[in-house]
């Protein structure tokens, strides 16, 4: 089978190996005549990246690159972004990276035009209408990571670097016009980074699948995401060159941010403070976070996990589906315990509060509590 196809769902994707040398095209189709190329401090110096800007050279399209972006990018990484963004006189955004470029690079197109701070975008209730949407530029997305699924959402995770706190930032028309998904790019990624975000996206699958809300579009693209992590990440991971596998990684990582329109939950709801106050990786933290999570929710999930087992092939309904998991985990290299990752217990009752706030926790089959909230945080460190 060809892993190249054009999609038109959610958005406008171009999908296969070597498609990148269409990006000055992209461009050109989301009306894009002097693009700003956002990634991140490590992409910046990398082959994939210095090649991206040659090919927007060679088409007359300049070459501007944004790379001041932290690994859980925050409003200072932001505010310099938007400044160079207006003082350059750019009409669009190449977000170029993994979750960090990607958010920072769609935040920087929504908020170049915007009088009002940041965080009154906060995905809460309607803040979306505060904004000016006439004034948002567009954004060509280029994913070089297959986790977050970001160049397929509408949502921007941005840090505040005084409280510490992750928020969602949401805008409909933060949704990438055009998107290049092109397998050869994750290809250089090192074997932690492929491990955490492939367990990101199925972190987004499999807490997309549990959530109790009604939406059976986004239930049955996040079965099929699973099916594709089971499959094929262990063979990304395995030999980083295999582009079969990288490919069907990057279809599941879109797959987990369209699926998890459906809600997350307390995968999410923990790992977020903890990246926040410890900026840990986040989907290696989901990882981390997965068994006991699946642990509290199993009462009220057991017979969708069984259904899912099924169709993943796995035997043994919930109990096999959770040692699944457990062999995953060991099988990437991913830590046991959050204290692998500098994570100590000093600050758990800070984060059981932020955990509670969180919007994921909403989604959570068991409700999250104090009391149970604690217990994971417990748990996992
Ligand atoms: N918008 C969303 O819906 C959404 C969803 C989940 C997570 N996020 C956010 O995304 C961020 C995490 O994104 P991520 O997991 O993709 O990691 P990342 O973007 O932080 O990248 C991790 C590291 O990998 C490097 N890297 C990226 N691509 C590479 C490549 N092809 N080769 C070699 N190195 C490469 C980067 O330079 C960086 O050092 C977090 O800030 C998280 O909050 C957003
Ligand atoms: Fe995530």
């Amino acid at each position: 089978m060809s892993l190249v196809a054009n999609w038109s769902y959610p958005t406008s994707i171009r999908f296969g190996a070597g498609r990148i040398t269409e990006l000055a095209d992209a461009c050109k189709a989301a009306g894009i005549a002097r693009p700003l190329l956002v990634t991140d401090r490590g992409l910046a110096g990398m082959e994939i990246t210095r090649n991206a800007l040659d090919l927007l050279e060679a088409a007359g399209l300049g070459r501007a690159m944004f790379s001041d972006v932290d690994p859980n990018p925050n409003e200072n990484n932001l505010e310099a972004g938007v400044r160079m963004f207006t003082d350059g006189g750019h009409d669009g955004v190449v977000a170029f990276g993994g979750g960090s470029g990607l958010d920072l690079g769609k935040l920087v197109a929504f908020m170049a035009g915007q009088t009002r701070p940041v965080w009154d975008f906060e995905d809460i209730g309607d803040w979306w209408t505060r904004a000016d949407a006439a004034k948002i530029a567009p954004i060509v997305a280029v994913p070089t990571t297959a986790g977050t699924g970001s160049e397929v959402g509408r949502a921007g995770v941005l840090t505040n670097s005084t409280t510490h706190v992750k928020k969602i930032i949401f805008h409909p028309k933060i949704l990438p016009s055009v998107v290049i998904c092109d397998p050869e790019l994750t290809v250089g990624m090192p074997k932690g980074i492929t491990a955490g975000t492939g367990m990101d996206a199925f972190a987004h699958c499999l807490e997309a699948y549990s959530s109790p809300f009604y939406h059976p579009m986004s239930q049955g693209i996040a079965l099929e995401g699973m099916r594709l992590v089971k499959a094929y990440l262990p063979r990304a991971h395995a030999d980083g060159s295999d582009l079969e596998a990288r490919a069907q990684m990057m279809s599941a990582a879109a797959m987990g941010a369209v699926a998890f329109q459906k809600g997350l939950g307390a995968i999410h709801a923990l790992s977020h403070p903890i990246g926040a106050v410890y900026n840990t990786h986040h989907g290696t933290t989901n990882a981390v976070v997965m068994p006991p999570v699946l642990r509290l929710n199993r009462q009220v999930i057991e017979t969708r996990i069984n259904a899912a087992a099924a169709y993943l092939g796995i035997a043994g309904g919930f109990d096999g589906f959770y040692e699944f998991v457990m062999q995953l985990r060991a099988e990437l290299g991913i830590p046991d315990k959050l204290a692998a990752l500098g994570v100590g217990t000093d600050r758990i009752d800070e984060m059981v509060g932020m955990a509670l706030e969180d919007p994921s926790a909403g989604g959570n089959p068991v409700k999250m509590t104090v009391e149970n909230t604690r217990a994971l945080f417990e748990a996992c460190i």
